[in-house]
């Protein structure tokens, strides 16, 4: 990718400095422009790798409509490729789990007939599947969003894992963080429909220093409002059963 404008996409993985790739690493020292949206914390880190960088925070504002910034966003990244640079774009955690401007402004680069391409990196999910000992393989896993898991009110399986991302956004069009508890309590209501009050949850925040522990309380699915979650955590609710065999796939599988 050399002579004319290309976007690389890269994520910093979610340990600082631990969990960025080989690759991604590569792609951030090697850019002409690296633009970014990342913790405060990254950006030294950032620096250090490469200056010639630029935020892309200030396309956020409190009461903006998150998907305004997003196409703002994208927008900056496009423009940067289309004249002539060589962009990484670099985001938190895996660069195309949870993240609306990374996929779109590689599909609108595509768009200009200019190469684009997302390198993977360490998700919250990873890291939740390794220091919560769960195996996705085992009974299975769901994921959603939790506003939009309430709001289309998503059919799930109690006998699967189901993560639940952005429990501190709940019901927040914009950048703003959640305060209050009661919104929580609607996304409890739903659980109780499927789940026992007493069942395990787990709100899980991933360490984002080698020198933490990661968050990991473990309580009962009707206490989850009287806890505050931090910011960034994910909610799990491990299977409450074991899912029936069915007699005719396997008979059909074994004939
Ligand atoms: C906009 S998404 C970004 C996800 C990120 N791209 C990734 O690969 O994990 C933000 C959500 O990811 C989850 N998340 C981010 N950091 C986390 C952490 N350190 N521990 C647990 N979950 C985290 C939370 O559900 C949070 O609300």
């Amino acid at each position: 990718m050399s002579g004319e404008g290309s976007l690389l996409v890269v994520g910093t993985g979610i340990m600082l400095g631990a969990h960025v790739t080989a690759e991604a690493k590569g792609a951030i020292t090697e850019a002409e422009l690296v633009m970014y949206v990342v913790p405060g914390v990254c950006e030294e880190w950032l620096n250090s790798l490469n200056p010639r960088m630029e935020s892309l925070h200030d396309c956020y504002a409190a009461g903006k409509p998150r998907e305004q910034s997003y196409d703002e966003m994208v927008d900056r990244i496009v423009t940067a490729v289309c004249s002539g640079r060589r962009v990484c774009a670099v985001f938190y955690g895996h660069p195309g789990v949870f993240v609306n401007p990374s996929h779109r402004a590689i599909a609108a680069v595509r768009a200009k007939g200019l190469p684009a391409r997302m390198m993977p990196g360490v998700s919250a999910e990873d890291c939740l599947f390794a220091d919560l000992g769960i195996d996705p393989g085992g009974q299975g896993c769901i994921s959603y969003e939790a506003t939009d898991f309430l709001i289309r009110r998503r059919v799930f399986d109690p006998a699967t894992l189901l993560i639940l991302w952005q429990i501190g956004a709940l019901g927040e069009a914009s950048v703003a963080e959640m305060r209050d508890t009661a919104r929580l309590a609607v996304l409890v209501d739903r659980l109780r429909e499927e789940y026992a009050d007493d069942h395990e949850v787990i709100v899980y925040e991933a360490a984002s220093f080698a020198i933490c522990d990661p968050y990991i309380k473990r309580l009962p699915l009707a206490s989850l409002v009287e806890s505050p979650a931090p910011a960034m955590s994910t909610l799990v609710v491990p299977p409450a059963k074991t899912a029936d065999v069915d007699d005719e796939w396997v008979r059909r599988l074994t004939r």
